[in-house]
């Protein structure tokens, strides 16, 4: 690879890391979306358990209540995905780090908005509730597949070239010194 290109890896490699704000602003989005849908199964299947209420017309007010903090959320982590595929998405998949789980991140994601627009749009009384069943499954698994794309992306940080070092070498090589202060 010639030094030009190595330059313009490396750049691409840093650009496909989110800034600090805007890896924040992902993770809350996506921490109350799932949070809010975990309301909703906390109020839906475990009420009494919790304490929260007996009475059905109460406890289907809370209901509505989680799931409109949950439809907010989801609107604000569309917008964050299309923020993430026109960059973070893009420069990944030109560098070739992280495809596997890059795409099956994007699949979950398919998945979720298709099973979500389901049962907001499509779904009667006999469909909604194994659509339900299969929307919140999808659901839990977000975190653990987000938190195992985000390892693995870093790992993959080790198969960009080092072109520290070689930069290093070259101008060892070149009898000059590697950093300004040491030729002080
Ligand atoms: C095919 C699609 C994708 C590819 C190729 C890809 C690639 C990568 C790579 C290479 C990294 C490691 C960056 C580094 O720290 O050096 C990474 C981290 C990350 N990815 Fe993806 N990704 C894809 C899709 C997504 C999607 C859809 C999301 C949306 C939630 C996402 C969220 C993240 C986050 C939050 C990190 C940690 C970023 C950081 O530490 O700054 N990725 N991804
Ligand atoms: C981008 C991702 C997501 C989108 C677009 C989405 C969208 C939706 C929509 C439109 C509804 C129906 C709301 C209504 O009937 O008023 C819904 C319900 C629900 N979502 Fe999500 N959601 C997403 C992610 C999640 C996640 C990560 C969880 C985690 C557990 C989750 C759990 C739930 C639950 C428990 C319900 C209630 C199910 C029911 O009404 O039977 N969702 N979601």
């Amino acid at each position: 690879m010639s030094s030009a290109h190595e330059r313009a890896y490396r750049l691409l490699a840093e650009r496909v890391r989110l800034g600090t704000p805007a890896r924040r602003a992902l993770y809350a989005t996506i921490a109350a979306l799932i949070g809010s849908g975990i309301w909703w199964l906390g109020i839906h299947y475990a009420a009494n358990v919790l304490a929260v209420t007996s009475d059905e017309i109460s406890r289907a007010g809370h209901e509505a209540f989680a799931l409109r903090v949950h439809g907010a959320t989801a609107f604000a982590a569309l917008f964050a995905l299309g923020a993430m595929s026109a960059h973070h998405v893009r420069r990944g998949w030109a560098l070739k780090r992280n495809r596997l789980m890059g795409s099956m991140l994007i699949a979950e994601f398919a998945l979720l908005i298709l099973s979500g627009y389901a049962l907001y749009y499509l779904v009667g009384d006999s469909t909604r509730a194994p659509v339900s069943v299969l929307h919140w499954a999808f659901g839990l698994a977000l975190a653990p597949m987000l938190i195992l794309h985000i390892v693995m992306g870093r790992r993959s940080r080790g198969l960009a070239p080092n072109v520290d070092d070689e930069d290093h070498n070259a101008r060892a090589t070149m009898g000059q010194s590697a950093s300004p202060r040491s030729a002080e």
